[in-house]
């Protein structure tokens, strides 16, 4: 396949600048003639952004031609290191949009806050650019589905940035499982046990003078122009209106995973979950110190998926294993954040340590086997664009929206119960509703252990227990509760609504 026929005058000075640029760097003369690279833009360049610049970067069949952000700082901090690596300087614009309006464009790689994630691809799939698209790829469950549709509809590329399903450690591990290396397997526990520190009071502060707070903004409700966080980066993943917590943070990594080695390509059909934002307000002693952030920092969540099941925990305090021996094992860790899946075998374990590692035990925790490697999750996107093969991904939009799906059936239940304080005692009464193959009772021990261990006074800020919620997988609404189907979308913007259905 080769993108020559797109290549526009600005395009063919910005080639040439590029030989000039081999001239004095020669490892530029390494690439690929402009032809036969494919024309990228990547769409917000903070944090994860810079992997994404330097996934293309490394890829002679990509050109960079254009960096989006908001903030033109962040942009062109960016886009002076694309310039030393690729020798030609890719266009800064702050609104999107333009990038879909360039023929030009071949694909679009996004990682913005969540809540512009689906927009921004079925945008990116109906200007017929390919999309690569970080985790969750979708603030709510009916913008996974849109694009899913859209991907289809258009006949686009798209990948989930769930970079796990391309690393051999993960790929041969789940084939070994799924070959009955720990026998049979029914139940997966995702963690994610990462220190997140509060991200101060809630208040009213100034947005930076240099960035576009509107865009910024984009699908999600307009703040007077003013924040409710110190920070404007970075935090909005702790803020509702934004982000999605560490379950819909971290926790797409992990329900991936164990979804993947589970073999369930389907929603679950009931959801569970418990937990609260705690913690925080000892940090400071500060009686009137409230932090920021609305989303869960403490969350067990139950999938429930007829005869599988999937438990996911998170814990933003400190951590100490030595309470929990088993994970402690598994882990290899005894203090610490710890972040994976363990999957509970008739014949043994098997752990996901971290993005390249795997470890087999039986069922005495004596290490059987262990998996190692990695590989480039932004190479196997490239490669499908120029194949047109969407078989060949490893994380598709059907893949992605499962897994992003996960974690925002669990903050629903969480969210519909906030309110609903409840003693542990009544936690573990009402777990006895959920047919789960965990062992609730002891993961709900281990959570309130936590809690105490980090000067919790679970008294005065009680756990809160959501809604026992049942889930159509089919049909994706929730079928005891009408409420809960308000919270599979959400209140879009004039000019920002992500389309759906027929509209996609
Ligand atoms: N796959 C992974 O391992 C991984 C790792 C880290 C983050 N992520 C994902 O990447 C995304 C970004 O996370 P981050 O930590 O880099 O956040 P961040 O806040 O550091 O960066 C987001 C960037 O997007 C820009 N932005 C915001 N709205 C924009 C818009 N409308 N158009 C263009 N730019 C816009 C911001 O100015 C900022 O530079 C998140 O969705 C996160 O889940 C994935």
């Amino acid at each position: 396949m080769t993108y020559a026929s797109k290549l526009n005058r600005r395009h063919f000075l910005m080639a040439s600048t590029a030989a000039s640029a081999i001239a004095v760097n020669p490892r530029l003369a390494l690439s690929q003639s402009a032809n036969e690279q494919m024309s990228v833009a990547v769409i917000g360049v903070g944090g994860r952004g810079g992997d994404h610049i330097n996934g293309f970067l490394k890829n002679s069949k990509t050109r960079i031609a254009y960096l989006v952000d908001i903030d033109p700082a962040a942009a062109a901090k960016r886009a002076d290191h694309v310039e030393s690596q690729q020798g030609m300087r890719p266009e800064i614009v702050s609104d999107m949009r333009r990038v879909f309006d360039d023929k030009s464009v071949d694909a679009i790689s996004t990682a913005t806050p969540n809540h512009w994630h689906a927009l921004t691809g079925v945008w990116a799939m109906q200007a017929g650019k390919d999309a690569y698209i970080e985790k969750p790829i979708s603030h709510n469950v009916a913008e996974g589905r849109a694009l899913v549709e859209a991907a289809k509809k258009y006949n686009r590329i798209c990948q989930v940035g769930t970079q796990c399903r391309s690393q051999k450690a993960l790929i041969d591990a789940m084939q070994w499982l799924h070959e009955g290396g720990i026998g049979e397997v029914n139940f997966a526990r995702g963690l994610c046990y990462k220190r997140r520190k509060s991200i101060g009071a809630l208040g009213d502060y100034p947005v930076p003078s240099d960035v576009d707070f509107d865009l910024w903004s984009g699908p999600a409700k307009f703040t007077t122009p003013r924040l409710t966080r110190q920070r404007f980066h970075y935090d909005w993943h702790w803020q509702r209106l934004y982000g999605n917590g560490d379950l819909g943070n971290q926790g797409p990594h992990q329900t991936d995973i164990a979804r993947w080695g589970l073999g369930l390509e389907r929603h679950p059909q009931r959801i569970l979950s418990y937990g609260g934002r705690l913690g925080y307000q000892t940090e400071r002693k500060d009686p009137r110190y409230v932090d920021a952030g609305d989303t869960a920092n403490t969350e067990v969540s139950i999938y429930d998926y007829g005869d599988k099941c999937i438990v996911f925990e998170t814990r933003g305090l400190d951590v100490d294993h030595s309470a929990d021996k088993e994970l402690h094992t598994l882990f290899k860790s005894d203090r610490g954040g710890k972040v994976g899946v363990v999957f509970y075998g008739s014949d043994g374990y098997l752990a996901q340590v971290n993005y390249t590692t795997c470890i087999a035990y039986d069922k005495q925790m004596n290490e059987i086997k262990r998996f190692g490697g990695g590989a480039d999750h932004y190479s196997n996107f490239i490669d499908a664009c120029f194949s047109r093969n969407s078989s060949s991904l490893s994380s598709d939009a059907m893949c992605g929206h499962l897994s992003a799906a996960i974690s925002h059936l669990g903050n629903i239940s969480y969210y519909m119960g906030e309110n609903n304080h409840a003693t542990p005692e009544e936690i573990q009464a009402a777990l006895a509703s959920i047919p789960s193959l965990d062992d609730d009772a002891a993961t709900l021990k281990r959570t309130v252990q936590h809690l105490v261990d980090n000067g919790v006074d679970l008294k005065q800020t009680p756990l809160s227990l959501g809604l026992l919620l049942e889930f159509d997988p089919e049909r994706e609404v929730f079928t005891n509760n009408e409420a809960a189907n308000a919270w599979l979308t959400r209140e879009y913007r004039a000019g920002f609504v992500c389309p759906t259905g027929d509209k996609v």
